[in-house]
């Protein structure tokens, strides 16, 4: 997903508000998720984010969303959040952060999520890391 910043997404100093690009990052988990699961999907948990160096007004927010893992009903999401600037050609990282999604039925109560093929080595490590970070998060309910 890509954002050219303009004025009304920025704070005084003319850089996005952070949470402008928390919305962003909402709306790229939602869409990857709902592709995946074909059915609505809600934000049910964001990991903590790092705002690591800001984007100014006439840069752009690069966004992309990759699936990471898939419970029964739930997904992790990986939103990794870059800087442009299309002038230089510079690139940046800004955010990276993790959001779980909930698929939902007509009534909104969790509904089964395909599972994720799992093809490598390293996309199968990734989804035991996901498992034990899932127990976490649960276990602070
Ligand atoms: C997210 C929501 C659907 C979970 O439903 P629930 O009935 O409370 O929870 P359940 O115990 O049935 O769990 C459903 C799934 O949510 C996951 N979940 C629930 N709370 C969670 C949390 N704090 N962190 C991560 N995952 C969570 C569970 O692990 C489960 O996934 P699984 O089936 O893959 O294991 C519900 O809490 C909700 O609707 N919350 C509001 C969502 C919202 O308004 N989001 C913002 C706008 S989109």
């Amino acid at each position: 997903m890509l954002e050219y910043v303009l004025p009304q997404h920025a704070n005084i100093g003319g850089t996005v508000f952070g949470g402008q690009i928390m919305a962003w990052v909402d709306l790229c988990a939602a869409i990857c998720a709902q592709r995946h699961a074909g059915r609505p999907c809600v934000t049910a948990f964001v990991d903590d984010l790092l705002f690591k160096r800001p984007v100014l007004v006439g840069q752009v927010v690069r966004l992309r969303a990759q699936l990471r893992a898939t419970f029964r009903t739930s997904m992790e999401i990986d939103v990794s959040v870059t800087g442009e600037d299309t002038v230089t050609g510079e690139v940046w990282p800004t955010v990276e952060c993790r959001v779980v999604f909930v698929a939902v039925d007509e009534a909104r109560r969790p509904t089964a999520v395909p599972p994720l093929v799992l093809e490598t080595a390293e996309e199968r490590t990734a989804q035991i890391a996901a498992e034990e970070r899932r127990r976490a998060r649960l276990a602070k309910r």
